[in-house]
């Protein structure tokens, strides 16, 4: 699997040569992400208003552009053409006297059926949460409820409507996220909404009025936490359109903390139903939370989400900014043994930046391979992409000078994949930090197929093309400059390829 080397120096030298907002920054701080959006200074949380429009991916994000800490929240704002490289915008929504501006999604009006567009301009509609820090409206559990937002020139500044709020809270305490789609067939959009341990889905002719459908998930799914940043679209599998709904969960993640879990069913504008009372969560490592999808992208997915994990997000080491994002993804649907599973894998405009440094086929894994001189000048940035022709235990061992490691792998008796953070570096700032965090393997292949991603402070696992997918922050002293694989002789190494991935700074 050769990446394009001609491509990738071209790639490298734009990105050198442009000007960016983003590049007058160093961006050399320590754990700074390198291939990983993060906001240039300040915390953020979740990934908000994803849409695809005239060729600009929008990201927006739970920003709090004064402190390191959550606050306030307002709308941090990126764009980028590529999902790789990213140009910090100005801040889009700040916080007004209706409450701070959390969670929500983005869609393009092209039918201006909110009427916003005055001269035939193609409005982007924002729709969120305004969460009111006012006590005596907590006490009446009535402090959020939904409302809009616009854009007249393409995403560039925003106008809230004169009208919010467009949904009124009927005494939810947890009533939040809105994630908005056009539902084709009964012309409408639907909202999804998380309301406590439910979803409950709204429909509307003009993105203003919205009229309650139907609720979900109150005795089906993971509910030990409350239910957050959900999602909802189709996806084609063997001609047939299944829909999927992603429910992030505050705690009650597998492996602690938060996560997101998945249902999948039919929905006809009303009512969703799944097919399987099975749960499944998109992402089984601490890192990925309250992720979402970008509209407007046609038949293509792409899922991102925030890395890090209530648990411990107002502590994790890092000084200048606090809270990253996950790889861009591409959502697929698979089936095994009758169920509907999805698939994740890193989008492929990762390889413009990735380029293959060693490459080998049939390999023994009678002792141990020491690959470290391949990543020797990768910065502790590179991918590794493994197929095992047996389905075997076996370590890959991520290390630094300071003997501190991380080490990924798979246990064949429990059927697990693995990451073991316990000795990977800092974790005193949360007892539960220092982990091993298990996910069961999915697939029932007979090979065992892997991609890992290693950034300055972050491994992501995809196994099994995605199927069982990992991701983990860590916190090493130094940079990963040692990389070793072991496992059983019987297990056969088919394919080994190890890629350096390039900063995007
Ligand atoms: C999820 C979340 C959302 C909320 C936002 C507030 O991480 O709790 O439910 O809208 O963060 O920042």
């Amino acid at each position: 699997m050769k990446r394009n080397n001609v491509y990738y120096l071209i790639t490298l030298l734009l990105m050198v040569c442009s000007f960016n907002a983003a590049a007058q920054q160093p961006y050399t701080e320590k754990h700074r992400p390198q291939f990983h959006f993060s906001p240039a200074a300040k915390w953020m949380n979740d990934p908000n208003g994803m849409v695809y429009h005239k060729g600009v991916y929008h990201l927006f994000y739970q920003y709090f552009p004064d402190g390191t800490k959550w606050g306030p929240m307002h709308w941090g704002h990126a764009t980028s053409k590529d999902l790789v490289s990213w140009q910090h915008k100005p801040t889009a929504l700040f916080p007004d006297s209706l409450g701070y501006i959390f969670s929500g999604s983005a869609v393009v009006d092209s039918l201006n059926t909110a009427g916003f567009a005055k001269n035939g301009e193609t409005p982007l509609v924002a729709i969120f949460t305004h969460h009111s820090p006012k006590p005596e409206l907590e006490k009446i559990k009535k402090n959020q409820y939904q409302s809009l937002a616009y854009s007249l020139d393409d995403g560039e500044t925003w106008t809230k409507y004169e009208g919010n709020p467009v949904l009124e809270n009927p005494g939810i305490i947890d009533f939040r996220d809105p994630k908005v789609m056009w539902h084709e067939a009964s012309k409408k959009w639907i909202m999804t909404l998380a309301t406590k341990d439910r979803i409950t889905f709204y429909s509307s002719p003009n993105l203003k009025d919205w009229q309650k459908e139907s609720e979900f998930g109150s005795k089906l799914g993971a509910h030990g936490g409350v239910w957050e940043c959900p999602d909802l679209f189709p996806l084609d599998i063997n001609g047939k359109q299944v829909w999927v709904l992603l429910v992030s969960i505050n705690p009650g993640a597998p492996n602690g903390g938060s996560g997101t879990q998945y249902f999948t069913g039919a929905f006809d504008g009303k009512t969703f139903v799944p097919d399987s009372a099975q749960t499944k969560f998109i992402d089984y490592g601490t890192d990925n939370y309250a992720g979402i999808t970008w509209s407007n992208t046609g038949d293509r997915k792409i899922f991102l989400g925030w890395m890090n994990n209530w648990q411990y997000a107002n502590e994790v080491p890092t000084e200048a900014w606090r809270g990253a994002a996950t790889l861009p993804r591409d959502l697929k649907l698979v089936q095994v043994n009758g169920q509907h599973y999805l698939s994740a894998s890193p989008v492929k405009e990762l390889d413009r930046i990735t380029q293959t440094v060693f490459e080998k086929s049939k390999l023994n894994l009678n002792k141990e391979i020491d690959l470290s001189s391949h990543i020797a000048n990768a910065k502790g940035q590179f991918r590794l992409d493994l197929t095992f022709n047996a389905e075997e235990s076996f370590n890959i061992l991520l290390s630094n000078k300071s003997g501190q490691k991380l080490t990924i792998g798979y246990d064949k008796e429990a059927k697990q994949y693995f990451i073991d953070r316990t000795q990977a570096g800092q974790s005193d700032f949360e007892a539960g930090f220092a982990k091993k965090h298990l996910a069961p393997r999915i697939s029932v292949d007979k090979r065992i197929q892997l991609t890992l991603i290693a950034d300055a402070a972050s491994v992501e696992l995809f196994a099994d093309q995605g199927l069982t997918v990992m991701t983990d922050v860590f916190f090493p002293a130094e940079t990963i400059s040692i990389l070793k694989i072991n496992g059983p002789k019987k297990n056969k190494l088919t394919e080994l390829t190890v890629s350096k991935i390039a900063s995007i700074y």
